[in-house]
């Protein structure tokens, strides 16, 4: 008998409840795994005042992977520390891998790319302080931390065939933190004969993203820099809810839409869900290989594919031009594995 997962499942907040049980109305149909749901989020907070359910933690540690939707992390009013950096940090989430693929008709530009974003370093180091009129934030790069994100980016060119990792950096102005990130960079790619490495400055590869076609193959990115050139990467594609990522340590893995809660959108059944499927198809791959399950990884592929082919077929939700609900699409999507 193979593996029967447990996935722990966070709904989330705004469209995130609605492109997460379209997902699980797939998933629950193409694969046999237990899901636990988590409630964790702002609205979880306002009906009870916490951010996340008691032992909510206790219950992602007991699953073989997480299953989430985006939360809303309040800039006004009550807030709460951010459930996504707590979830990082807890279990050490250094990886966040966000692939973009471009679709004739649909994308701005021709791009068939990996982000490798360094995921809880850098500005996000969550060392913030006010001294008097002065907010500082510390922006922390570790050797160790610089090193095994170049490690994974290089290891997952390998996995992939493909040909050229890039670094993208600012080491002309922030010579020390970039500085090490580089050094690191160039020190692993030595190791990686097979792989071409080379750099790129952040505001230079922006300009790349949106202005040639195939821009990069793999790119390895510092946190912040990682956020932004996503949502720069996604609005090539054609829609922030097309894109999928994980996110990964060395024993756990959360997987989620690149994209937030969209509230100008949510309780309409219109939000895309396929960011969503293409987040649950990494993760079926992610524990395939982690366990060995070559059977995981199979229905992880195939349900890839069959995103590319509802959209090719123009099954499409608003935000690319077309009027299916967010159901709709998943149902075309398993109509097609
Ligand atoms: P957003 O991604 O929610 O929305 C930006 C634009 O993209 C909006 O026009 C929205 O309608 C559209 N969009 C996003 N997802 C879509 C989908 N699935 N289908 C169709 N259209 C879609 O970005 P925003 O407004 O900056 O963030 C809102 C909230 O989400 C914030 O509280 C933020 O903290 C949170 N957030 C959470 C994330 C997470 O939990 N991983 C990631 C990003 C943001």
């Amino acid at each position: 008998m193979g593996l029967r997962p447990r996935i722990a499942v966070i709904r989330g907040d705004g469209v995130g409840p609605e492109v997460i049980d379209a997902t699980l109305s797939l998933l629950e149909r193409v694969v046999d795994a237990e899901f636990v749901e988590v409630r964790a989020g702002k609205a979880y907070f306002n009906e009870t005042g916490l951010p996340m359910e008691e032992g909510g933690m206790d219950k992602l540690r007991e699953s073989d992977a997480l299953l989430k939707g985006p939360i809303a992390t309040p800039t006004k009013g009550r807030s709460y520390p951010s459930v996504n950096l707590r979830i990082r940090r807890e279990f050490d989430l250094y990886a966040n891998i966000r692939p973009f693929k471009s679709y004739d008709g649909i994308s701005l530009r021709r791009m068939d790319l990996v982000m490798v974003r360094e995921n809880v370093e850098g500005l996000y180091s969550g060392e913030e302080e006010l001294r008097g009129d002065v907010a500082v934030t510390r922006r922390v790069i570790t050797r160790r931390g610089a090193r095994r994100i170049a490690e994974f980016a290089f290891r997952l060119a390998e996995r992939e065939g493909r040909a050229k990792v890039t670094a993208i950096h600012k080491k002309n102005v922030l010579k020390v933190s970039d500085g090490l990130f580089l050094e690191e960079f160039y020190h692993v790619a030595s190791k990686h004969p097979s792989v071409e490495a080379d750099d790129y400055i952040v505001d230079a590869a922006a300009y790349r993203l949106v202005k040639v076609d195939r821009p990069f193959d793999v790119m390895l990115l510092p946190n912040l820099y990682g956020d932004i050139l996503s949502d720069v990467a996604a609005g090539v594609i054609g829609s922030l809810g097309l894109c999928g990522s994980a996110q990964i340590g060395d024993e756990y893995a959360a997987f989620e839409p690149i994209h937030g809660t969209a509230e100008d959108i949510a309780g309409r059944g219109i939000a895309n869900p396929l960011g969503t499927i293409l987040a649950a198809s990494m993760m079926l791959e992610w524990l395939g290989i982690k366990y060995r399950e070559g059977r995981l990884d199979d229905i992880g592929r195939k349900m890839r594919e069959a995103v590319e082919r509802a959209v090719k077929d123009g099954v499409l939700t608003p935000d690319l031009g077309g009027n299916a609900t967010t159901f709709e699409v998943a149902e075309a999507v398993l109509e097609r594995m």
